[in-house]
């Protein structure tokens, strides 16, 4: 259920709501490119790193990644396909005139043509049917599951796409999905064979994590935050929208100087991983500097 705490935070945002429930991503990337959101592909080098640290620890080269809010696909674009969000927003304004068909049919080909992680395994999982149908339509992820699991226990059917998850990702999605999503998720990880999932979020700051991580923690998970880098996620909507946004932030305590005062939402990295595997790796370890270079 969401709390006073989140709710404030999506108070003071934009509202995009109907730009997640189109048969395809156009007005999406159109919307959220006018506002140059921007989030999946800072985070993208990070996921790598941290792809390839789990990979390492677990000496297993395939891993399956559930991506929480995954849209039309567009962390598993990136991640698995090799894909730059620049690729992706130059792809779907170039295709403005397609009908759906032609639009999944140039997706697919652009899938064909990149160079994909077929270790990677991505499910996405999102509470719109119509982005998720387009995400596996168009090849962007392996399978899709529509569900909201901040209302609801997942179906059968769910759960079995959500049980096997080596890693849990989000991107712009903490703040719609609280502690009760990551609960449901991890009750279902700890009932199934083999080590609990890392969980990597990229969450704005003007949302709290500390209830997720006590959550993590009633999961045997421990939590760390990426201090001294946030990442920016977008730019504004309006002045309006910055100005709920920083008086959000000074309700919570948070300084905005020369970060949000500056524009732009900034996001910032949570990684819960099991006590035994952070113990010996700790975050900052995890991620080379290359990887911080889009941070601010
Ligand atoms: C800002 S978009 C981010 C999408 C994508 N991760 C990205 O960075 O481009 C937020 C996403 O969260 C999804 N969402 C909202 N509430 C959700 C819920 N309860 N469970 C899962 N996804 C949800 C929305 O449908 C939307 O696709």
């Amino acid at each position: 259920m969401n709390d006073f705490l989140f709710d404030a935070g999506n108070a003071a945002k934009a509202n995009f709501a109907d730009i997640y429930r189109e048969p395809d991503p156009r007005p999406y990337f159109a919307s959220l490119g006018a506002c140059d959101y921007v989030i999946p592909e800072h985070a993208k080098p990070v996921f790598a790193a941290l792809i390839e640290a789990l990979r390492e620890t677990r000496e297993r080269e395939h891993l399956t990644l559930l991506d929480l809010g995954c849209s039309y696909g567009v962390n598993g674009a990136l991640l698995k396909h090799g894909l730059s969000l620049d690729d992706l927003y130059r792809h779907y304004a170039d295709m403005a005139e397609s009908d759906r068909a032609a639009l999944v049919e140039s997706d697919k080909a652009l899938v064909e043509r990149a160079e994909t992680d077929s270790a990677l395994t991505v499910v996405g999982l999102d509470v719109s049917p119509e982005a998720v149908k387009y995400a596996t339509d168009a090849g962007l992820v392996d399978a899709g599951v529509a569900a909201n699991l901040e209302t609801a226990a997942p179906s059968p059917a769910a759960a079995r796409m959500i049980a096997p998850a080596d890693m849990v990702i989000s991107t712009g999605c903490v703040g719609y999905v609280t502690e009760d999503t990551f609960a449901r998720i991890l009750d279902l990880t700890d009932a199934s064979p083999g080590p609990s999932p890392w969980i990597a979020s990229f969450v704005l700051r003007m949302f709290p994590y500390d209830r997720i991580a006590l959550t993590m923690a009633e999961h045997g998970l421990v939590t760390e935050r990426l201090e001294g880098i946030t990442f920016i996620q977008r730019r504004f909507a309006d002045e309006a929208e910055q100005s709920e946004v920083l008086k959000r932030l000074d309700s919570l305590g948070i300084d905005p100087t020369g970060i949000e005062a500056d524009g732009y939402f900034h996001a910032e990295l949570y990684l819960s991983r099991p006590r035994d595997e952070a113990a010996p790796l700790p975050l900052p370890a995890l991620i080379p500097a290359e990887a911080l270079a889009q941070g601010a």
